[in-house]
């Protein structure tokens, strides 16, 4: 086990070295979410402090638990209302928000008073496979049947409507004959797992 012994001692000093604690909202299994926890774990700079679900029931919660880290889940009410969430990031002190599988959408309250400090990865190459509806294997089955030759992931900012946000960062991968759904989830899944910890640290440090 890593500890950094210096949060308390810099906290009171400069705004500028204090760790970034960052909240992961995700909605199903959660392994981007462990991935970025796990990269971090030895790093000072970051934090993650909670998980937070919409799904009581999602793999997420299992991972969180292994890890040591508090995970909780809000009804989807909350996540239209907005009111509730955001006194909890707050009284958690959270800098920053990773959207890392998170189905629902994030409510204006919350995105106002977070902004550029909220964003999402989406596993295709934004503008195009976005947009309400387009998640988990749906996006892989329609670049499939669009015949596209290349698929990657997106990491953009998220703004009030789904993947339209400015985008950070976009990464490829081929997509081969023969390819299913699933075949291509895993060659995404590998460029998220790779690209998604180094981008927050690069735009958050
Ligand atoms: C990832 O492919 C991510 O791009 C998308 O949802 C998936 C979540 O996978 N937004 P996991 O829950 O991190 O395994």
């Amino acid at each position: 086990m890593f500890f950094c012994t210096n949060h308390l001692f810099l906290r009171n000093f400069s705004s500028s070295t204090m760790t970034k604690r960052i909240a992961l909202f995700a909605s199903g299994s959660g392994s981007n979410a462990e991935n970025i926890i796990r990269y971090f774990s030895d790093n000072c700079d970051f934090s993650f402090p909670v998980i937070i679900s919409n799904n009581e029931n999602a793999f997420v919660h299992e991972r969180a638990k292994k890890m040591g880290v508090p995970s909780i889940t809000f009804s989807r009410e909350d996540f239209i209302e907005g009111k509730k969430i955001l006194n909890f990031l707050q009284e958690k002190r959270i800098d920053a928000i990773v959207l890392a599988g998170f189905l629902l959408k994030i409510p204006d309250l919350i995105i106002e008073a977070y902004p550029r400090k909220i964003i999402n990865i989406h596993p295709a190459l934004l503008p195009k496979f976005g947009g309400k509806g387009m998640y988990g294997m749906k996006v892989h089955s329609a670049v499939l049947e669009a015949g596209e030759k290349e698929t990657g992931i997106t990491i953009h900012y998220v703004n009030s409507n789904y993947d339209e946000g400015d985008i950070i960062f976009q990464a490829k991968c081929p997509v081969l004959s023969g390819d299913t759904p699933e075949s291509v989830a895993q060659r995404v899944h590998a460029l998220e797992y790779e690209y998604f910890p180094r981008i927050i640290a690069e735009i958050w440090n």
